[in-house]
């Protein structure tokens, strides 16, 4: 963990990265940042509006331009969007810090986001909704995140309490 006083978190939408940021960051003493909302605070406006407003390649930009700022900090765990391992350019970013995905089934991803009203309201559609969107998405991603991650929790089995303390004990602190 030497560089890695920088934590990122990657994972489906649904697979708890924020909560678990919150939480490890408390474990570790540190402070922790939801990339997202770091975006929307900046635009002045959700997610679903930048996409409904400017298109997904502008929100994939301003998604860039955040996370290029976040992987300069210290002391910080980051809970990223789901689609940011999409860019060459922020892959290379996230090797600031140690990756850690939060892998989940895409049944398990599609219970918890119909249960989460907020993901509900401030994130579009990405493709044709429902579960078959999480498994068309995952279909690209997996690989992806794979590629990115330096540590992988399994959180479809776990609570995000649960997904903390083995994220802590496999990192030795
Ligand atoms: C996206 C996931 C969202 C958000 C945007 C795009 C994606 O983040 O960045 O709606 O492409 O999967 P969460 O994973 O935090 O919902």
């Amino acid at each position: 963990m030497s560089k890695r006083n920088l934590i990122f978190l990657i994972g489906y939408r649904g697979s708890g990265k924020t909560t678990v940021a919150r939480l490890l960051a408390e474990k570790l003493g540190w402070k922790w940042l939801d990339a997202d909302a770091v975006l929307e605070e900046r635009a002045g406006k959700s997610i679903r509006q930048i996409f409904a407003d400017d298109g997904e390649t502008a929100f994939r930009d301003l998604e860039s331009a955040v996370l290029r700022e976040l992987c300069t900090l210290e002391q910080h765990v980051i809970a990223t969007g789901g689609g940011v391992v999409l860019r060459e350019e922020n892959r290379a970013c996230l090797k600031h810090g140690a990756v850690i995905w939060l892998k989940a089934p895409a049944d398990i991803l599609w219970q918890r986001m119909q249960n989460d009203a907020t993901t509900r309201e401030r994130r579009p559609d990405l493709a044709q909704g429902g579960l078959a969107e999480i498994e068309e998405m995952l279909r690209v991603r997996e690989r992806l995140y794979d590629k990115c991650q330096t540590l992988t929790v399994d959180v479809g089995s776990r609570t995000a309490e649960e997904a903390v303390e083995e994220i802590a004990a496999r990192l030795n602190r």
